[in-house]
């Protein structure tokens, strides 16, 4: 769909309020691990993820002297959250981005090291409500899903275009789906016949491949959508590429929090936020010199989860998974 014909922002802005949408998660956790970081006068915070900036808003409001940069690869997102950011306009810079841009975003805002990091990591609420964008599987719409809607392949695209073998391979690492091959074979069979565009088309090919024995284990297409979402966004390059930049920005004192809503992203972060804080040395070295020693400290023992209480009270908490680290060394 042209980007003419989706909502306006208007309309978004009455039905976020009228739906409440988007509660930003975790939020107290967030402001109590960053704290240190950033309460001294002039501490720059990078929201990576702003979406409708309620986690900004609320880092804006309970520390006055802090500047925030937000960076998002969704137009509308950025639209919506500069309106939401405006009394605060003086002490935000908004960067229409992917967040592995994070580099070139503070190099163009003359930032050699920020304070604080936070990603809040996959789609918002508004692009899950807004049907147009197709990341839905239970609103028909055009199968768009990206995030950025001003560039790049969609997922009709993926799949008009991927060989089965590579749609196989995505179902089964991005959706960790058990069908991959079953559901690949399908969709081939049917696009040979006519072009997959819309969401409905996908689901009704997904559920009458998916074995009648299976059909009441979950929603057949929930796997595949989370997949097609990942392949066009490329979302997991773009955190490993993302997340070793942030690190690399941030000040001596300085702290990253990020919030992951699957397994594969969580992965990625354990991985590159445990090995930040290991030391680099070589094995059977007698004594850890200066450079050896880890560049961070881990401040969340494995994974922090929402409490029961957050689940219900905002069921996109849910899957929530979130790690933190703070900087103690400088780069060697
Ligand atoms: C979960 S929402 C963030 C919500 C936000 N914390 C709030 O309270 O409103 C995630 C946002 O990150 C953006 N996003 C996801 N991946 C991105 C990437 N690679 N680069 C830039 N933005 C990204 C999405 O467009 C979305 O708006």
């Amino acid at each position: 769909m042209e980007r003419n014909q989706s909502l306006g922002i208007l309309e978004t802005l009455t039905l976020m309020t009228l739906n409440n949408i988007h509660i930003p998660v975790l939020l107290e956790r967030c402001v109590e691990l960053l704290s240190p970081a950033i309460s001294a006068p002039g501490a720059v915070l990078v929201d990576a993820t702003l979406g409708m900036g309620g986690h900004a808003e609320a880092f804006l409001q309970r520390f006055p002297e802090l500047t925030l940069v937000g960076l998002d690869r969704d137009t509308d997102a950025l639209t919506i959250a500069g309106e939401r950011l405006a009394p605060f306009a003086n002490r935000v810079h908004l960067v229409h981005t992917v967040y592995d841009g994070i580099a070139e975003a503070l190099q163009g805002l003359g930032l050699e090291s920020v304070d604080g990091f936070l990603f809040d990591l996959g789609v918002s609420s508004l692009q899950l409500d807004r049907a147009e964008r197709g990341f839905a599987y239970a609103k028909d719409a055009p199968l768009d899903m990206r995030m950025d809607a001003t560039t790049g392949p969609t997922a009709a695209d993926v799949l008009a275009t991927y060989p089965e073998s590579a749609l196989r391979s995505i179902f089964q690492r991005y959706g960790e789906e058990k069908l991959a091959a079953r559901y690949a074979r399908a969709i081939i069979a049917h696009r040979d016949g006519e072009p997959i565009e819309r969401s409905a088309q996908l689901v009704s090919i997904l559920t009458d491949a998916t074995p009648a024995a299976l059909s009441h284990a979950g929603h057949p297409a929930k796997r595949v959508f989370q997949a097609l979402r990942i392949e066009v966004n490329q979302e997991l390059a773009v955190l490993e590429s993302a997340i070793p930049a942030a690190l690399s920005s941030l000040s001596v004192g300085g702290r990253i929090v990020v919030m992951s809503y699957q397994s594969l992203e969580d992965r990625i972060v354990k991985q590159l936020l445990v090995a930040g804080a290991a030391s680099t040395a070589p094995v059977g070295f007698p004594v850890e010199l200066e450079q050896h020693k880890p560049e961070f400290r881990l401040l969340t023992r494995g994974t922090e989860l929402a409490s029961e209480e957050e689940k219900l009270r905002n069921p996109r908490s849910t899957p929530v998974r979130l790690r933190a680290a703070e900087r103690v060394r400088s780069i060697s």
